[in-house]
């Protein structure tokens, strides 16, 4: 059996599991702690390597894959949303890896929940444009065409109607503000509808722990694209950063 190892870190948690790369699956129940706070990459790569090492040796032996929330480059991360701004510009893949001592992946946490999404999940067989949004604290985006990420593309930024995207239509708004799902619906609409406007793509998926919900709101879409909730939920960040790990790991 392949397997590796995915870890994502978010700004409230950080999830690992080992990943069997047949299925999809997680071998092991994944593990979740809190993002310590604030989340300075010091006390962030200090949780990283105690998380790391709780798995042993034979869980991990296989090429490891972390996400975080920003744009990252090169290993670089370049943002910081929703995560300690001393990440930006920050030479993440580089501090992680000592940590742990071993090697790593690093890449956005959307373009994580997108790979999971294409190879185990809702974008399977699919060729054409997908994007993959995650509706969570921010809005998350991976752009896949005929099979190749495009990554770091960003779309919760997008200025629509003088918002940041995902300052109006992130699942975290629809709490805070208490908005009823018919007026979500339609903040999800403008944005979605944007996204098609610009992008014609043959598909949408909505990952993200709204995806649970997704009956509140998918139906209620009106959009030419077809648009699907995601396979995988809690651990497509995990899923796919170890599948995205083991394929450039292996590709020479
Ligand atoms: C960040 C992205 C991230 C998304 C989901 C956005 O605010 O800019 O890099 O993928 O949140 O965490």
């Amino acid at each position: 059996m392949a397997l590796a190892f995915g870890m994502d870190i978010g700004g409230s948690g950080i999830k690992a599991a080992p990943v069997d790369l047949a299925t999809g699956d997680c071998t092991v129940e994944r593990v979740k702690v809190d993002t310590p706070q604030p989340s300075t990459p010091k006390a962030v790569a200090k949780a990283v390597a105690e998380l790391f090492h709780y798995f042993g040796e034979e869980a991990t032996q296989g090429a490891i894959g972390v996400t975080m929330p920003c744009i990252v480059q090169a290993g670089v991360t370049l943002s910081a949303a929703n995560i300690d701004q001393k990440w930006t510009n920050y030479p993440a893949a580089e501090i992680l890896s000592e940590a742990i001592g071993r090697p790593i992946t690093l890449l956005n946490d959307a373009d994580a929940a997108g790979m999971a999404e294409l190879y185990y999940g809702a974008a399977m067989n699919t060729p054409g444009l997908i994007i993959v949004t995650t509706l969570g604290t921010g809005i998350g985006s991976a752009m896949i065409y005929n099979g190749v990420l495009v990554p770091n593309s960003e779309l919760g930024h997008l200025e629509i109607d003088g918002f940041d995207a995902e300052k109006r239509a992130a699942a975290s708004v629809r709490t805070k503000e208490d908005l009823s799902w018919p007026v979500y619906v339609k903040r999800l609409q403008r944005y979605y509808e944007t996204l098609e406007l610009l992008f014609s793509p043959d598909l949408f998926v909505v990952g993200g722990g709204i995806s649970r919900n997704s009956e509140k709101f998918i139906p209620h879409l009106n959009l030419r694209t077809r648009i699907v909730p995601a396979g995988l939920r809690n651990s497509a960040g995990i899923v796919g950063a170890a599948r995205h790990a083991h394929h450039l790991q292996n590709q020479g």
